[in-house]
């Protein structure tokens, strides 16, 4: 098969949702389908149950198996499947929204019962902005949830995409009997923790037909005919362009853990999914088919075990033949560098591959060269655009609490920033150290990754602040009297920009009110 026809059969993408909605159920029986895995049971949540802060051996074995699972691929009617696992705990959203930079599409799982969530609601907005195709998998149908209709609404007010279902259900709960799919107009019963068999599946292409008051009943019968009905009035007709771009989300129903709606949700997902799709790099845009490779970094995995301080550091290929042992160059140092074990993800096993192709994830071995966000090519400048910071909203000044470690506390400091664990921000006027996270879990994350990986201590002091953003300008005068004025709130972060701290969102407004040529920024790129 040649590098076009490979790159044409991924599908590399990405289930999110709210915690609970059931993404790793989901996640296990799509494996089951594409015969990755055997059992249910197979993939581990990678979430950390109890929102303890001081859980640290659940943060570890998260982090164990996260790295075992943070690609699943696999192989499902002649396309290569690359499932990117995301993180389940809030916390952490940072690491999906960068995850979802490296993925061609999503699927979000919501529950039935709780509908939109706000977790939900946060990714499918980078998904927006991205326009990211979106399909909508509304799970746990075996229980009683929100009627249909009122979801899909609250879906297209919250998530503020445009939805078009083309399955829908009969019934709901103990009541459930089946979902009917309009995509492929058949209807399938719901077998309760039985395996859904092919005979489950009646072909019905005429809605009227006698045969469907035989298989549910006559009350849910007439109400599925008036709800489809309904979808057909109410909604656009599905098309597979609007969805291509991010305009129009298909809708299923199902229930994961059941198994149920989950291959109809397989196969139109293979069906409508799109291929490796041009990336933006600062430069210009880069096409998956071009002959040469590139590729940028998304997430950084450092080892579990103390004693190998390797990290993993994952790559999306975006285009050209990726090859072991071949020389590449690493944009940010300048060097080139050679691969001589780079790892690809089929299910939960790891394995050395020689080549890989474009929406393929590798795994190179790294000492600590990498960052987030770094661009590997075969020569040519480029920058992978897309993998911001978020303005980070919990902050804590760091200082070394073991003056004999200052030099392993700095290392620790530096490579966990390069991880993306959490932001740093150095104050102009007294160097002094602040951390910047999302969630409150990461900071102790950080120091205890700092003592058993680098035997360093940190404390954390308390600092007042709200927000940290980013500072542009037409003029550059502008922006030196504005740090000028605000020296005492100036700090750079770990790229040398400038960030204004603000203590609270009215010193922010008045700042933004008395500086109109300055421009603040929620996210580190602009
Ligand atoms: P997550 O990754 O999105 O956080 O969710 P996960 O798949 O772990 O599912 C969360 C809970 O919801 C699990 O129960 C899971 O068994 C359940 N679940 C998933 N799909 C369905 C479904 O279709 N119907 C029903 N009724 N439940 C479903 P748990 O009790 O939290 O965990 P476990 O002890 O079963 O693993």
């Amino acid at each position: 098969m040649d590098v076009k026809e490979e790159i044409k059969r991924r599908r590399t993408f990405a289930i999110i949702s709210h915690p609970d909605a059931g993404k790793t159920t989901l996640t296990e029986k799509l494996l089951l389908f594409g015969g990755a895995i055997q059992v249910a049971g197979a993939v581990k949540s990678n979430k950390i149950k109890h929102s303890t802060t001081s859980d640290f051996m659940e943060i570890e074995k998260q982090r164990g198996i996260s790295v075992a699972t943070s690609v699943m691929g696999f192989e499902y009617n002649n396309l290569k499947i690359n499932i990117l696992d995301t993180p389940g705990h809030q916390d952490f959203a940072e690491d999906t929204f960068r995850t979802l930079t490296a993925v061609d599409s999503v699927i979000v799982v919501i529950d039935v019962a709780k509908g939109v969530e706000t977790q939900t609601e946060k990714l499918v907005e980078v998904c927006r902005r991205r326009d990211t195709p979106v399909i909508v998998f509304i799970n746990k149908l075996d229980r009683e949830g929100k009627d249909g209709f009122a979801l899909l609404d609250e879906i297209e007010l919250k998530l503020k995409i445009k939805v078009r279902p083309l399955s829908w259900p009969i019934g709901m709960g103990p009541d459930f009997k089946g979902v009917y799919s309009m995509y492929k107009k058949e209807l399938i019963l719901f077998n309760p923790h039985g395996k859904q068999e092919d005979e489950d599946i009646i072909r019905i292409t005429d809605l009227d037909d006698d045969e469907l008051e035989k298989r549910v009943g006559e009350r849910l019968a007439n109400e599925l005919r008036e709800e489809v009905n309904m979808v057909e009035e109410i909604y656009d007709p599905f098309e597979k362009e609007k969805y291509l771009t991010g305009q129009l989300s298909p809708v299923f129903f199902g229930s994961a853990i059941n198994n149920f709606g989950v291959k109809e949700l397989l196969d139109c997902f293979t069906d409508i999914a799109p291929y490796p799709q041009p990336l933006p790099a600062e430069e210009r845009e880069i096409d998956p088919f071009e002959k040469k490779f590139t590729g940028f970094v998304f997430k950084i995995h450092a080892n579990i075990d103390p004693n190998h301080r390797n990290r993993i550091a994952f790559v999306r290929i975006c285009s050209g033949l990726f090859e072991r042992n071949k020389n590449y160059f690493h944009i940010r140092s300048g060097k080139k560098l050679k691969f001589s074990s780079p790892t690809s993800f089929m299910a939960s096993k790891k394995e050395v591959v020689d080549a890989a192709y474009p929406g393929d994830i590798v795994g190179l071995h790294d000492s600590g060269k990498f960052r987030i966000g770094d661009t590997l090519s075969e020569g040519e400048q480029l920058h992978f655009k897309g993998i911001p910071s978020f303005s980070p909203e919990l902050f804590k000044y760091i200082e070394n609490a073991d003056p004999m470690k200052s030099k392993q506390l700095a290392k620790g400091i530096d490579q966990l920033m390069d991880e993306g664990v959490a932001q740093l921000f150095t104050q102009v006027t007294n160097n002094r150290r602040i951390i910047g996270t999302v969630g409150a879990l990461q900071f102790e994350v950080i120091q205890y990754r700092l003592k058993h990986e680098y035997g360093a201590s940190c404390q954390y002091t308390p600092v007042n602040l709200n927000k940290a953003c980013w500072l542009s300008s037409e003029n550059e005068s502008d922006l030196q009297e504005f740090v000028k004025k605000k020296q005492r709130h100036i700090a750079l972060d770990k790229h040398g920009n400038t960030v204004f701290l603000a203590e609270s969102a009215w010193m922010l407004k008045m700042a933004q009110e008395d500086f109109p040529k300055v421009n603040f920024h929620f996210t580190s790129e602009f």
